[in-house]
Order: C-alpha cells, then structure tokens, then sequence
C-alpha cells in the first residue's frame, strides 16, 4: 500500500501537478531571539503617508486622537508595530526640527522638495510624532538631518527629547507643554548619505558619522542611544567594509541596508495588472535580500565578529509604477498577492539571519510604496502586506529555530528560484510557529516538515491566498484577501505534512 502511495506521489509530482519541499527543524533550542524590531515600520513625510495617512488633524470629522486617526492605531495595534521611524527618507536629510514644535499657527512652511515640491506646513511635528507613537504602543526611530542639518541641530533634538534636567532645550520643550522626556533610543545618523542625504563618498561620510554620534549625548541614564549609520544601496559591499573599517564599533549600534524589490529602476512596472514574468522578477529582487544579507555581515563578521553592530534593514519592500492618475511624487501603489509573497519570503530570511539582522523597516506604513494600509478619506482598509505582518507578528521576540530546507524551483522559462521558504521559533509560552511562504504561481507544494525531537503533538494555522496574483483588497471589496483557518497541514509522529497552494503564506502554530 505505502508503495502504492509513493508511486501515485512521484507521477503527481512528474506530472506537475504538485512539487515538493522538506525541511527539517533543529531540535536543539537555538540562541537567538528574533527581535520584534524586524517588524518595524516607516512613516515619511511622502505623499499620504502622514497627511491623510496617520494624521488628518483634530477638527478633522474623521474620528482622531489629538489628530491622529482612530482607525489607524487601532489597525496598527494588531500588528504589534515595535517601531517607527519618522521623518523620512530622503526627508529626513531636508527636515529641521525647529520648524515642527511650539503652536501650529506660528510653524513656517516649507517645499517638500524630493517628494512632489508640495508645501509642508509642519502641522504634524516632533510632539504629534512621538506623542503618536506612545498612543501606538511603539518605539520611535528619530532619522537624523546630516546632509543639509548641522551637528548642533542634531545634538539639540537629542536634548530636546530626551534630557529630563534643567537645560536649554528641556526648557522649550517644557514651554511646549511636555514635561519628561520621550527618551528615544532609536536614532538614524541621516538616511542614504550616497545618495539623497549629501551624495557623499564613503570615507567622508564614516568621518561625519564620528563627528554627529559624538556630540549625540545619552540622556537616557544608561538606558543607551542607539545610533544607526546610513547604509548601504543594496548591493554596495564597499559601502559597509569602509564604514566599519572606519567606525569604532563602541560608536555604532547598528549599519543600515536599503534594499527594493524592483524589476527594472528605469521600467518598474504596474503594480497590479502585471505578467508572471514581471512577477518573477520582482520575487528575484525580493529574495535577493537573502544573499545581499550574507555578504554584508561576511564583512561586518570580519570588524565585528561578536556581532555587536546590528544590521538594519531599514527601507525594504515592492516599488512599482503609481497608480495611474496619481501623482508621481506620491508614490501610491496598490498592494496584490505580489506583495504578500514579498513580505512572506522576506520575513523568512530577516528570520533566519536574526543573529546580525536587529531591525528592519518596511517602506512604508501607510498609502506609500508597500504599505500595510491604504486610506481614501475617511475610508481605510488593509493590504495583503498588513494580513502577512499580522501573521508573523508571532516571531516577535520568540527564539529562532534554525531549519535546513530543501526545495523544488518555481520554474518560467528558462528561469527558477526556490519556491518554499520558511522559518521557525518557540515562543515563550513554549509554543513553535513555522511561517512558510510557497511564491510559485501555479504549483501547490506539498511540503514535509520533520519536527524530531521537538515533541510536538497538535497543529494548527493559517493561510492567506487568493485566485489571482493580481488581487488586492479595493476600497469596494476590502476583505477580498483576508487570513483563513488554515487545515492543510497534519502531523504524524515526527512528520508534519502541509500543502499549500500556488502563491500562497502559511502560519503554523504547534503544540
Ligand atoms: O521610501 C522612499 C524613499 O526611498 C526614501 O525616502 C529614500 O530613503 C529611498 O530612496
């Protein structure tokens, strides 16, 4: 009978109706815990994503918290969201601080200049942001102005943030009516300094890395400023190697990476109505995030073998052509089944390095790029990418279990990747969830998963899927793709058994 079976298995598999993958769990508790901050956010101030996305003001009819939306944090909340960071992005590097405190009326107004040339009348500054994040339950991640700011600029906001004494800039801030300090720990020093944040070269830009963390004092009584250099452009090793080879490790908490999934910078194609092979090559740039994370921490590996830097991924995600009849400068997409593989695959692999990979941050939260939720007035709703975050939030904070994977390819023409990807942690009630994401658009994998020496006896989960790559969740149909129980998985013995269908993310709970 068994032999029966295995040959009916192997003309299934022959015949392409379904592929296989097998994976095997370590059954030795593993050392590291996977930071929540890999689930962290990015809000900048870019087309919707503040105004109209987070903040529409407090005489606004939408139902807010000291202007802040309603619907929004409590979407937010589900996620878990560990961290924000705030203001941008090639923002951050044209923001000045000073222009977002004390009464609105009296806030000057600027050009956005990298995001539409629209005016930026700073109604939502550093108090409605941090004030935002405690709301949130959220940590806030202040990026830093280096490329067009100065060095006191910056000390200053660390001051004016985060010193509970007596000093200039607790004075101000306690003038403008709040009197402890937030006391942020997360700081980025600038954002792509070879690109929009001064298009500097990378010696120059570790030397005034040194001269901002220097005088960014720690106000938070040992509680400790993180600082962040702004990283690499993807595949830019040289980058990193000049940086730690020039930073003192006891000067840097983390190197930041930025990496987009996009077909082609010059064509990136629409963001719904694409082709499988514009598919294809959108999941090659995602899972691409797996080597470039390699070869980064080869080299942070040879400064810093005790792995005290982190690595920060902090803008990743989809970027593709705006909606049509949206403006440029905005950078609105809409949000498919593409993006839920992305987000799957890419959790996956921040997962599995989360011995050097400390935060990341997906671009961005709200009705920007790869956003987890998209609003239309008073209207919200939440994308695939949200449905994924709200799926692997279980990881946060839980010891990995690393796992070997062996998996069939997802095949278009001459062209293949690795289909399944997964990765495991027990959580701290003794709980193990394995997420696995199957990005072959037409094959279901059978995947077997051997739990040895886990002594696991019950399985349970979820699936997210939907007919069409190309679905998403519209303002008319806002609950088209949504997580469902999930019964495609059954364990026997030591072998867990789970199909899942073509395009398709899997969160399993085991007990
Ligand atoms: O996320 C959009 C932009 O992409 C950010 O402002 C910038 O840092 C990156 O180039």
């Amino acid at each position: 009978m068994k032999r029966f079976f295995l040959v009916i298995t192997i003309l299934l598999v022959k015949t392409g109706v379904f592929s296989q993958a097998s994976i095997t769990l370590s059954s030795t508790a593993g050392k590291t815990k996977i930071s929540r901050h890999i689930y962290g956010h990015f809000a900048e101030h870019l087309g919707r994503c503040i105004y109209g996305g987070f903040y529409v003001g407090d005489t606004s009819k939408i139902p807010n918290t000291a202007g802040v939306r309603n619907d929004v944090v409590a979407a937010l909340k589900k996620l878990k969201i560990p961290n924000l960071r705030w203001p941008g992005g090639c923002f951050a590097d044209t923001y000045h601080w000073k222009d977002g405190i004390g009464p609105r009326e009296k806030r000057p107004s600027i050009v956005n200049t990298w995001w539409g040339g629209v005016t930026e009348n700073n109604s939502f500054g550093t108090h409605d942001f941090l004030n935002m994040c405690e709301l949130l339950g959220t940590e806030p991640y202040l990026a830093g102005n280096v490329g067009s700011g100065t060095v006191q600029e910056l000390a200053d906001w660390v001051q004016y943030v985060n010193f509970e004494g007596e000093s200039p800039m607790s004075k101000l801030r306690r003038e403008n009516g709040r009197d402890k300090p937030w006391k942020v720990k997360l700081w980025g020093v600038g954002n792509e300094a070879w690109g929009c944040g001064g298009n500097m070269q990378p010696a120059y830009y570790a030397d005034t890395y040194r001269k901002y963390a220097t005088f960014m004092t720690d106000w938070t009584n040992g509680g400790g400023l993180f600082r962040i250099a702004s990283g690499a452009n993807s595949a830019d090793y040289n980058w990193t190697e000049t940086l730690m080879k020039n930073i003192p490790t006891n000067m840097l908490g983390g190197i930041a990476l930025h990496h987009y999934s996009v077909i082609n910078w010059a064509q990136k194609g629409p963001d719904v109505d694409f082709t499988e092979d514009q598919y294809f090559t959108t999941m090659q740039s995602a899972l691409f995030m797996d080597s470039l994370i390699i070869k980064h921490v080869a080299i942070m590996d040879k400064y810093d073998p005790r792995k005290r830097v982190a690595l920060v991924v902090d803008e990743w995600g989809g970027w593709y052509e705006v909606q049509k009849g949206t403006n440029p400068g905005f950078l609105y997409q809409q949000n498919s089944m593409r993006d839920a593989m992305i987000a799957g695959a890419t959790l996956n692999i921040f997962n599995n390095h989360s011995d050097r990979v400390k935060i990341a941050n997906l671009a961005q939260a709200i009705n920007v790029l790869q956003a987890v939720i998209l609003t239309d007035k008073e209207k919200m709703i939440l994308t695939p990418t949200f449905h994924v975050m709200e799926m692997y939030n279980v990881h946060q904070d839980a010891t990995l279990i690393p796992l070997t994977i062996n998996t069939s390819d997802y095949v278009v023409g001459n062209k293949k990747l690795p289909a399944v990807s997964a990765s495991a942690s027990k959580d701290s009630l003794g709980i193990t969830h394995i997420s696995l994401a199957n990005i072959d658009a037409r094959k279901e994998q059978q995947v077997s998963i051997n739990t040895s020496g886990l002594n696991l006896k019950t399985v349970s989960g979820r699936i997210l899927s939907s007919q069409k790559l190309q679905d998403i969740n519209s303002f008319e149909n806002p609950d088209k793709i949504r997580p469902a129980i999930y019964n495609g998985a059954s364990l026997k013995g030591n072998t867990l058994t789970v199909k899942m269908p073509p395009f398709s993310v899997v969160v399993l709970e085991l007990k």
